[in-house]
């Protein structure tokens, strides 16, 4: 049964993880990680709440977002790990994403075949960032917002503009669903469908922002409603502005 539902690509990290990066990722994880998430990794509770939850069948990919996005080792608990600089070289890392994906079978790190379109023709990957485009739509922008630009979340959170997020963090995030972001399974969004995304949030990256106030990506309606109010407004202020002032004016107030 266990068999039938853990995922299948997570048998290869375990399978192939040497128990030296192991037992070096345990060696850093009990200095850096254990005092929220438990000696082995099995969580903490105090007794006003949670410190840490389980990292049990979390998986290398959970680690390698965490840490790489600098979110882990997490300051403090409390509302949302924040988004800083890497505590971790990109080899120890490994070894704590090593060391969680020991406890218990999760996804493992994305392959860079899995999150780039490599291989494509340049008609098919215009194709798939169309693709892509619809259904970021559909899946992701009620939160993350109209290209990525985010988006506030209940409770104070927030989710985070996908400008800067890089190509496998952003394949991490889908497979592992930080916070309140749901998990994306494979049934959900296949493989190819996740490449897609990342190929159309990516495109968003290349399209030159033409400058000033770009308003999020709303599209026409916004723009156009923008232009009409400050643009027509402004322009109507100033044509008062230019009547008050002229010499017309000026004449009647000194003959009055
Ligand atoms: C100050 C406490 C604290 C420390 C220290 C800490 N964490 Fe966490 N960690 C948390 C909390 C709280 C969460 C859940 C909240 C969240 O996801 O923002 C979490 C979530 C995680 C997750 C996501 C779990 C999931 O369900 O996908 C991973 C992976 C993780 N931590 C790894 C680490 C590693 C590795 C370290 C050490 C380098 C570390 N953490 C250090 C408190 C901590
Ligand atoms: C229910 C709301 C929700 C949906 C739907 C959602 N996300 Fe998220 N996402 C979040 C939240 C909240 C965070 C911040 C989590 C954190 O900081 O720990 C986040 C974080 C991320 C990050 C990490 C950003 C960073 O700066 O590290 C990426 C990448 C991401 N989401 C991509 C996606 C994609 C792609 C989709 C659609 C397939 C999607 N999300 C759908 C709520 C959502």
């Amino acid at each position: 049964m266990y068999a039938a539902f853990s995922p299948a690509n997570a048998s290869r990290t375990t399978a192939q993880a040497d128990e030296q990066l192991i037992q070096e990722g345990r060696e850093l994880f009990l200095v850096g990680c254990s005092f929220c998430h438990g000696q082995n990794g099995e969580g903490v509770r105090s007794d006003n709440g949670q410190l840490g939850p389980s990292l049990v069948g979390v998986g290398a990919a959970s680690v390698d977002f965490q840490v790489g996005t600098g979110r882990m080792p997490m300051q403090q608990p409390g509302q949302q790990a924040a988004v800083k600089k890497k505590a971790y070289t990109d080899e120890e890392t490994e070894a704590l994403a090593a060391y969680v994906a020991s406890l218990g079978p999760g996804p493992a790190i994305p392959e860079e075949s899995e999150y780039t379109l490599d291989g494509l023709s340049e008609d098919e990957r215009r194709e798939a960032v169309v693709n892509g485009g619809q259904l970021f739509l559909t899946n992701c922008s009620a939160c993350h917002n109209f290209e990525g630009s985010g988006g506030a979340m209940p409770q104070g959170k927030v989710a985070l503009p996908l400008r800067d997020s890089t190509e496998k963090h952003i394949y991490e995030a889908m497979i592992t669903g930080p916070q309140q972001m749901p998990v994306f399974a494979d049934s959900v969004l296949g493989p190819e469908d996740k490449a897609s995304i990342i190929a159309f949030l990516e495109s968003t990256k290349e399209n030159p922002d033409y400058g000033g106030f770009e308003m999020g990506g709303l599209g026409p309606v916004s723009e156009g409603m923008f232009a009409w109010l400050v643009g027509i407004g402004s322009l109507v202020g100033f044509a008062y502005w230019i009547a008050a002032h002229s010499a017309r004016s000026k004449r009647q107030e000194t003959s009055a």
